[in-house]
């Protein structure tokens, strides 16, 4: 979910509407705003569906200084105008909105609210009704009734409440679920991301978790769990208002896609310098050669990018890696090595999932290096280290600049310390090469759309199911094309290893499904040419994507070459143009597949 509030703002209503399309990645299945003029009149809005909807509904009478807004990914009742936020109290005083999983929302209910009536079936709804019982039959003050329920409340979340009897502040508060205070000249703004507010302002205050917070036009006052004040200095963020927008593109997946060549070559020159050495922070690479295993933490598609910096780490620097799935490694931790080191891959650098992960292993007091491409985001500032992705603002749901930009940084680290720990062969791994390649490689690739968009046509517009192979990397690089193509086009697509299929999945090949080969590795490449024609033989449609030192005639799509470990750099690029195409076709929104979010802060 996504929240912004604004407060001392004559265009409080464009502000919360623009703020919330660019949360829209967040969660699209309801969403809506309050806003108060602070001069008697107040309107609140709610729509099922996109902001556009949203937008359709808010009249022009809807207008004031001061307001919030909220857009939905549903956990706690199906998307409807009822369980939409903000969430409304039975006396119609006070107006919440939240980000997060109340998980005792039924004890509190039972506790404190028999007898109150319910119009949703959301959790949020028992928080606001609390904090007005405490108000209107406990006596409270609001900011005290407040933070006695969020003393009560067992869960995350990001609050911003309302109490229409005192228009001219906000009250906020933040447990595991992202927020930041935007600070304006006159005004001041409220947002999970600072994407929402760029256009206000570029100074940032974060909050901590349990932190409250009011906020008036021109005054944040932040108080901790035990309602001592804090004092925090906002930090300025570095993103320009042309990086979110879509430009003269149809789709921010495109752009994005077609970003990745410039993403590398700007990793390049953020992170190599000529002499051949790094920009990274010594003390991280001291921590990383102290560690007998690196485990990599990460969730969707940053944990292929992580399946992928396994063998890249391994080869290179000869170190052993373990890659883990954040939400089953949280609950059920292995044994783990003597001197480990935890490295959490995460675009959003806010998956509660890795989180939670995080927040076990600081308490175990493991160092840690999180990989992101938000500064300043929840990860990012717990962690010992950070290095950031630069690969600008990913806003489609389905990654893909992120998942590139991940591996590049993984092959850094693994020249890195190759070096330093004198490696024999580290310097035949010829990185800076190798990434002028790839990202050559890239840009040919994303050059010639017309052809994929046409073998889309050919092997996915009108298939109800499809399979990825590959061996070793060209199976890692296949669970993200199959991930890339399901999530977008709803494809029932799976990645397979290329050799396991005559024990199980061959029977479900059919007459014309479509399977599509990746073969990178000379090691392998006749192997999995093999399954390929045992899957022909039995009817499937094949699409070979192979790399030019390897290629033969026939096969449809033929990328560059590079060091094997780092062929899905290229070989993946055509999988996500095909899914982008495969999805258009059928006739679907790229962007906002349905169900998904892009940052998904619950666990
Ligand atoms: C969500 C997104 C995925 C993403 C995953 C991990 O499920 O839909 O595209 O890969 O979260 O996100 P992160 O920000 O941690 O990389």
């Amino acid at each position: 979910c996504g929240i912004v509030g604004v407060i001392g703002k004559k265009d409080t209503t464009e502000i919360l509407l623009n703020g919330l399309q660019k949360l829209e990645y967040r969660g699209y299945d309801s969403a809506g705003i309050y806003v108060n003029d602070q001069a008697g009149h107040d309107y609140l809005v709610k729509e099922k569906g996109k902001i556009a909807e949203l937008d359709k509904a808010v009249g022009p009478e809807v207008q004031g200084t001061m307001g919030i807004g909220h857009t939905r990914w549903a956990t706690h009742g199906e998307p409807s105008h009822d369980n939409a936020h903000p969430q409304v109290s039975a006396s119609g005083r006070f107006y919440l909105v939240h980000n997060g999983v109340i998980n005792n929302y039924q004890d509190l209910k039972a506790q404190y609210l028999k007898g109150v009536h319910f119009v949703s079936s959301t959790d949020t709804e028992v928080a606001v009704q609390l904090i007005a019982e405490l108000v209107e039959d406990g006596g409270m003050d609001t900011e005290s009734a407040f933070r006695k329920a969020l003393s009560l409340i067992d869960g995350s979340y990001a609050f911003l409440l309302v109490d229409r009897e005192q228009p001219d502040k906000l009250f906020v508060a933040k447990n595991k679920s992202p927020l930041l205070i935007g600070v304006g000249d006159g005004f001041n703004v409220v947002c999970s991301d600072a994407l929402a507010m760029v256009a206000q302002t570029k100074d940032f205050v974060e909050l901590h978790d349990g932190e409250m917070v009011v906020v008036t036009k021109d005054k944040i006052s932040i108080t901790d769990e035990n309602n001592q004040p804090v004092e925090r200095k906002p930090y300025t963020v570095n993103i320009d208002a042309s990086d979110i927008s879509k430009g003269t593109y149809p789709y921010y997946m495109l752009k994005e896609i077609d970003e990745q060549p410039n993403v590398l070559r700007r990793l390049v020159s953020e992170y190599m310098n000529e002499d051949g050495s790094f920009n990274f922070d010594p003390k991280l690479i001291e921590a990383l050669r102290e560690a007998d295993k690196l485990y990599i933490v990460a969730a969707g598609t940053s944990y292929h990018a992580g399946l992928v910096g396994k063998p890249i780490i391994e080869e290179v620097a000869k170190i052993p890696v373990e890659v883990e799935l954040a939400s089953e490694f949280g609950y059920h931790m292995p044994l783990l090595s003597k001197k480990p080191f935890f490295i959490y891959l995460t675009q959003s650098g806010e998956t509660a999932d890795s989180r939670q992960v995080l927040v076990k292993t600081n308490a175990l007091g493991y160092p840690s290096l999180t990989i992101t491409n938000v500064e300043a985001s929840t990860l990012s500032r717990e962690a010992d280290y950070t290095i950031l992705l630069h690969a600008g603002p990913e806003i489609a749901v389905a990654s893909t600049k992120a998942y590139t930009a991940q591996i590049t940084i993984e092959a850094m680290l693994a020249k890195a310390l190759a070096v330093v720990n004198n490696v024999p062969g580290a310097e035949d791994f010829d990185l800076k090469y190798q990434l002028s390649l790839a990202a050559n490689g890239m840009q040919t690739i994303v050059d010639a759309k017309a052809d994929l968009e046409q073998l889309a046509h050919e092997f996915f517009a009108n298939t109800r199911n499809a399979f990825y192979i590959g061996r070793g990397i060209d199976y890692w690089a296949s669970l993200e094309a199959s991930l890339k193509l399901k999530e977008v086009s709803y494809i029932q697509a799976e990645g397979f290893a290329a050799g396991e299929l005559k024990h199980g999945t061959i029977s479900l090949i059919e007459n014309g499904t479509p399977v599509a080969a990746i073969i990178t590795d000379k090691e392998t490449a006749s192997h999995t040419r093999g399954n390929v024609q045992e899957v022909e033989a039995r009817g499937a449609k094949t699409l070979k994507i192979v790399s030019e030192d390897l290629a033969k005639p026939g096969d449809q799509i033929v990328v560059p070459t590079l060091d094997t470990v780092l062929s899905p750099l290229v070989s993946i690029v055509p999988t996500q143009l095909l899914a982008y195409y495969a999805t258009l076709q059928r006739g679907y929104n790229v962007d906002q597949p349905r169900n998904l979010a892009k940052s998904v802060t619950v666990e």
